[in-house]
């Protein structure tokens, strides 16, 4: 599922970048993947230097990594509000390279790491939410496989709504195991890949509103910024 073409620099730069604007005292929202790490080892950095922030973890893996490099951490539930969440995109639809003061883009697709559910939460929670990402994320639609989350008893009715849409459901299944991926919430997500993506908000929609569904990875007019690094700096859209 998986497909960044992206060079850890690249990476590596987006997230140095939006860690860069935290400011001190605020709760952060610590997104998941390989993008969305360099930050929070970053926010260590800064911590270790005397910056005062709490983060709030998207998952287990975050919430693994946050307390690796020293990054004080509470539950959604227990902060009054999230300022800033900073989290990757497997697509970032809308920006393109060459569009250096171009708009934050407002359809995301999330999950790779299957940790949509949780990240859409907390980054719909923040006041501001940075998305930080490779050249290799940006698309002008959607054409990728969209994760949705669902229930464990719910697998075959939602696959049989999604083909409904005209997608084309599949299990996701752990690398080299027979067994499915189990999210953080104990579901089974669904990678759902369909021919063309007209109209994102209405599939989001309809997806939100099918009995089974946790939560799917369109993360439809969320983001606030975008932060794409580069072999040689980071293009902000904001
Ligand atoms: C996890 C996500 C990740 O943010 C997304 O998969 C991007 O990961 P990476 O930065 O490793 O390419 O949505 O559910």
């Amino acid at each position: 599922m998986k497909q960044s073409g992206g060079s850890e620099d690249q990476k590596r730069r987006a997230g140095e970048r939006a860690a860069a604007r935290v400011d001190d005292g605020a709760v952060v929202g610590l997104g998941t993947g390989s993008t969305a790490a360099h930050a929070i080892r970053e926010l260590g950095e800064r911590v270790d230097a005397g910056l005062d922030v709490v983060g709030v973890p998207t998952s287990f893996a975050s919430r693994e990594l946050a307390r690796e490099v020293g990054v004080p951490l509470a539950d959604l539930d227990a902060v009054d509000g999230v300022d800033v969440a900073i989290d990757g995109a497997d697509q970032v639809v809308g920006v393109h390279s060459d569009d250096e003061t171009g708009a934050a883009s407002s359809v995301l697709v999330k999950g790779g790491g299957a940790a949509h559910a949780r990240e859409k939460l907390v980054d719909a929670a923040a006041d501001a939410f940075h998305v930080v990402a490779d050249p290799s994320k940006l698309a002008a639609s959607v054409s990728v496989p969209v994760p949705v989350e669902v229930l464990p008893a719910a697998r075959t009715v939602v696959a049989d709504a999604v083909r409904d849409r005209g997608g084309d459901p599949s299990l996701r299944r752990a690398d080299r195991k027979d067994g499915p991926v189990v999210t953080d919430n104990g579901n089974l997500v669904l990678d759902c890949t369909f021919d063309a993506v007209d109209d994102p908000r209405a599939l989001a929609t309809a997806l939100s509103t099918t009995p089974g569904v946790v939560e799917h990875g369109l993360f439809v007019d969320l983001a606030d910024t975008v932060h794409v690094g580069t072999d040689d700096g980071v293009d902000v859209h904001d």
